[in-house]
């Protein structure tokens, strides 16, 4: 937000609308859909634009008043944010997560003569069912698992016994991250695919099981529009709770970016049998993907294989991977909004950690309300972020809100360094109700 640092030198404070005519000026205003730590990043990277003057965030979070306004509408109310874009002369709307893009929000802005990235419902079907995804690997040759679906509990569990184990399990649904489970005995997989099939836990729905694989993962995220793929740099997340990949799965307790284990021929293999196939089978099946092709996949000794699908930008891993670019993100955004071709990109060669603070008890119970010191300090430090995952204003305090609290990026000439810059400022950090893990990017390291 060029204009605004200019006006007052040294800080990021954003314009009041009413203050300065953005229209005159040709500042874009943007919304941010969504209130995580990605959106976090998100509105970070667009606050870095000379195009962009003003950001709102719906609902965003306590994070990030300082360089976008929050609006008290959730992520899922597609109307109400429709009749917001409409009502604030909105250039653009960039949408963080799923249930929003599953709701069709981008099917509903675009009919409406809204500009706005992300996928259309049909799209983010590559998300939204697992069976989906499998289907169209399997149609279009894509490297994945091999796998079935099944419906019927019987019949599920009829090919867990004549199989090996550990199996995957897969819900075919949105499930909150939640939907998978790597039995290693039959007794374990029979009370999984009761959970699923017979007592319906995330609704009634399919199974999709799946041959279990080994090797590291890595995420590759690429802008998409149609069959143009324009990929961003590597990052790998770490979803178990504790050091040493130890205790319940979580929704991410870290990440890093570059990956020095991925070789330029496992990177061009991910190119070439993934992203750019999928991309095209999805515009010969008539559903054209533009917006953030999410490729979570795996190192086997076999090649590179898909492990899942995500239709929008990976959380924790946009933390790490957007404050390494240095190109103009409101340009990208707008390309593929627009389908006009998207611009090159740079990226900054230094890496980028991200340790995530998380409330004792998370994934499971926590509570919630604890004071959160020692932000303030963190912000002089221009190598350091800190993105809002799960927090809240209270009595002029931020304070502890969700699972998933806080996290803390570094940057730095190596990732050693990062490593240990990020891990002193979590440190610095004080609040009585916040665990992290130490070891993120302990394959690299
Ligand atoms: P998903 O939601 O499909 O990404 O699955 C969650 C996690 O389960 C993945 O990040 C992997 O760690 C693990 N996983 C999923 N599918 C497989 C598979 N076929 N083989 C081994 N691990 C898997
Ligand atoms: N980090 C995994 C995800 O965004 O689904």
């Amino acid at each position: 937000m060029g204009i605004i640092q200019s006006i007052w030198p040294g800080t990021t404070k954003p314009l009041d609308g009413k203050c300065i005519n953005l229209e005159l000026i040709n500042m874009k205003k943007v919304l941010v859909v969504g209130g995580g730590g990605r959106e976090h990043a998100i509105v970070d990277a667009l606050s870095r634009s000379p195009q962009v003057g003003k950001i709102f965030c719906a609902p965003g979070n306590a994070g990030m008043t300082d360089i976008a306004e929050c609006v008290p509408i959730k992520d899922v109310q597609v109307e109400e944010l429709k009749a917001f874009a409409i009502e604030n002369q909105i250039d653009l709307t960039v949408v963080g997560p799923e249930a929003s893009l599953a709701r069709g929000i981008v099917d509903t802005f675009k009919e409406a003569g809204l500009r706005i990235y992300g996928p259309s419902k049909a799209a983010a079907t590559i998300e939204s069912s697992k069976d989906f995804a499998k289907a169209l690997m399997a149609k279009y040759n894509v490297p994945t698992a091999a796998y079935k679906t099944f419906e019927d509990y019987d019949e599920a569990l009829a090919y867990v016994k004549a199989g090996s184990f550990p199996v995957v399990l897969k819900y075919d649904g949105l499930a909150a991250g939640k939907g998978v489970t790597i039995p290693e005995t039959l007794e374990q997989a029979e009370a999984d695919l009761k959970d699923m099939l017979l007592d319906n836990r995330f609704g009634k729905g399919k199974v999709v099981i799946e041959e279990f694989l080994t090797g590291p993962e890595f995420s590759f995220m690429c802008f998409v529009d149609g069959e143009e793929v324009v990929p961003m740099e590597l990052s790998q997340d770490h979803k178990r709770a504790f050091d040493g990949d130890k205790g319940p799965n979580t929704g991410g307790m870290g990440a890093y970016t570059p990956l020095p284990f991925i070789t330029e021929a496992d990177y061009a293999e991910a190119m070439e049998k993934v992203l750019k196939p999928v991309a095209a089978a999805m515009v010969a099946e008539g559903c054209p993907f533009t917006g953030t092709l999410y490729g979570g996949l795996m190192k086997t000794a076999d090649g590179v294989k898909v492990i899942e699908f995500n239709c929008r930008f990976g959380d924790p891993e946009t933390e790490v991977i957007l404050p390494r670019l240095d190109s103009d993100i409101y340009d990208v955004f707008s390309a593929v909004a627009d389908g006009t071709p998207i611009p090159a990109l740079n990226w900054s060669k230094e890496p980028a950690i991200g340790f995530v603070m998380a409330s004792k008890g998370y994934p499971g119970d926590y509570e919630k309300g604890h004071a959160i010191e020692g932000l303030e300090t963190l912000k002089a430090d221009p190598s350091i972020r800190v993105f809002h995952m799960g927090t809240a204003a209270k009595d002029g305090k931020i304070v502890t809100a969700g699972g998933r609290v806080l996290m803390v990026v570094a940057r730095a000439a190596s990732l050693k360094e990062a490593h240990s810059k990020a891990l002193a400022a979590v440190e610095s950090i004080k609040c009585d109700n916040l665990f992290y893990r130490r070891d993120i990017g302990h394959w690299a390291l």
